[in-house]
């Protein structure tokens, strides 16, 4: 790692928008386009104005790689932003910073190594199979909303194993989709006088507390009964020269991974699955490759890819300026609030040529190439801070589809323009994405 420069170049261009509140219109409006208008008139680091927040927007490959990897100690995750995060969700590895990040990293990363992930396989496998069975025949379904939903429970099953309970697993699930439909507005409002009347308030504390009951509960409980198989069990009795992790941190932990988990993967399936009904021309190879049962599957995993590089549902990867530097010429002063934004890169029409278009072929090599830089592709972000999960959300996204596509057919059950994408947490539609399944013959 290098260390940082001292700040040189010109100031960053600033992104078009009104006087005094900047882009937060479109922001709130949960707008894409005027990112990319910003990209083509500026180019791709430019100056976003958010009301009284100020950050800098970076869709460039190669600054990314010099804000995760090379120049990575000066962009941190302190400030603002992320203390804002830690206080609404608590210290998780993704938020955490410093000696706290190193020590839960080494503890965390052996679980997700592969081995220890191909062991989730068959309870992967059955879950996918059952959500499948659940399907209404012949009816089109609400894709965003199954995705959304077998990938919550998946992630649960993951964490407290198959063996859980169905009524504790609708416990956990509850819990924190009423923590997180809190914790945005928060982060927006949270700035605001005390004495100013925010129902949202008594909510927040009220899901917070609901979550922390359940999840030190299932904790309380997996320490008593030893090592098990799930993800949770594995963290609760990981050890270091320190000893085993505390409840809170664990309970951190957990929210974390469900946060981080779920909400991704279930979003890059629904949007993987439209764009492959999109594109029914692509469907005969691929099913075809799918019967086939070979070890490799080339055109699978390139659509999935392809799926991550148009849709990459990390819409936006914060950071923190720590001291002053350059990136691709301008200026960034100490402070700044660096926002890596995937959407833009993944559409930079340098490395990737008909930018719109659903391609799969770019990837059927594997995910870099030689032509591209090595972060023109980061739907999982880079360098040391690397999604933990990436190998888990792939394997789950590979079975959702290979066990979907032997089954049906996708096809689009609305005429007229696909979902648009919607700038939030995570990249949602702006409407359910609706799908017909065909039953395959037998
Ligand atoms: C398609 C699905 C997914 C996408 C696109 C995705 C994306 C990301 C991104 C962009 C980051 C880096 C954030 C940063 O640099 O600040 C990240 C971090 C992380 N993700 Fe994922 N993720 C996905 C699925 C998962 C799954 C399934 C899990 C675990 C069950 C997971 C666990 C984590 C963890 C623990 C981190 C924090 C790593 C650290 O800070 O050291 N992710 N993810």
């Amino acid at each position: 790692m290098n260390e940082p420069r001292l700040s040189h170049g010109t100031p960053p261009p600033r992104a078009p928008g009104l006087p005094l509140i900047g882009s937060l219109p479109g922001v709130l409006r949960g707008q894409y386009r005027f990112l990319e208008r910003a990209f083509a008139t500026e180019g791709p680091i430019f100056e976003l104005r958010l009301g009284p927040l100020t950050a800098l927007v970076v869709g460039d490959a190669e600054a990314a790689e010099e804000i995760f990897v090379k120049r990575a100690r000066n962009y941190d995750k302190g400030g603002e932003f992320w203390n804002g995060a830690r206080e609404l969700l608590g210290r998780g590895i993704g938020a955490s910073e410093g000696e706290l990040w190193r020590r839960q990293h080494k503890l965390m990363l052996p679980k997700f190594q592969r081995a220890l992930v191909e062991g989730y396989r068959p309870m992967i496998d059955a879950t996918i199979r059952g959500a499948i069975d659940e399907l209404p025949a012949e009816t089109p379904i609400d894709c965003t909303r199954w995705c959304d939903d077998l990938l919550s429970l998946l992630t649960v099953r993951i964490l407290l194993g198959s063996d859980a309970p169905m009524s504790l697993i609708r416990t956990v699930r509850e819990s924190m989709s009423a923590l997180f439909a809190q914790v945005l507005p928060e982060m927006v409002l949270r700035k605001l006088p005390p004495w100013l009347p925010r129902p949202g308030r008594a909510r927040l504390a009220k899901a917070r507390a609901l979550v922390d009951e359940t999840l030190l509960e299932i904790i309380a409980d997996k320490r008593r009964r030893g090592p098990g198989e799930d993800l949770l069990s594995a963290l609760v009795h990981a050890t270091d020269e320190a000893g085993a992790m505390s409840d809170e941190q664990l309970r951190d932990e957990a929210i974390f991974i469900y946060t981080a988990g779920y909400e991704t993967t279930g979003a890059s399936l629904a949007w993987t699955l439209m764009l492959l009904a999109r594109h029914p021309r692509l469907l005969p190879a691929l099913q075809e490759e799918l019967d086939a049962g070979g070890d490799t599957k080339p055109l699978l995993h390139a659509c999935i890819r392809e799926g991550l590089r148009l849709y990459p549902p990390g819409t936006m990867i914060p950071r923190r300026a720590v001291d002053d530097d350059a990136l691709c010429g301008y200026s960034v002063r100490a402070g700044t609030l660096v926002l890596v934004c995937p959407w833009l890169i993944h559409r930079d029409p340098r490395w990737w040529p008909r930018p719109e278009e659903f391609d799969p072929e770019r990837f059927i090599d594997g995910e870099s190439r030689q032509d591209r830089p090595r972060l023109a592709w980061v739907p999982f972000g880079a360098g040391q801070r690397i999604c933990l999960g990436k190998g888990l959300a792939l394997l789950e996204l590979e079975r959702a589809l290979e066990l979907l596509l032997s089954r049906y057919t996708p096809a689009l059950a609305e005429h007229g323009p696909p979902p648009a994408a919607r700038l939030s947490t995570t990249l949602k539609p702006d409407r359910p994405i609706v799908l017909s399944l065909r039953p395959r013959a037998a």
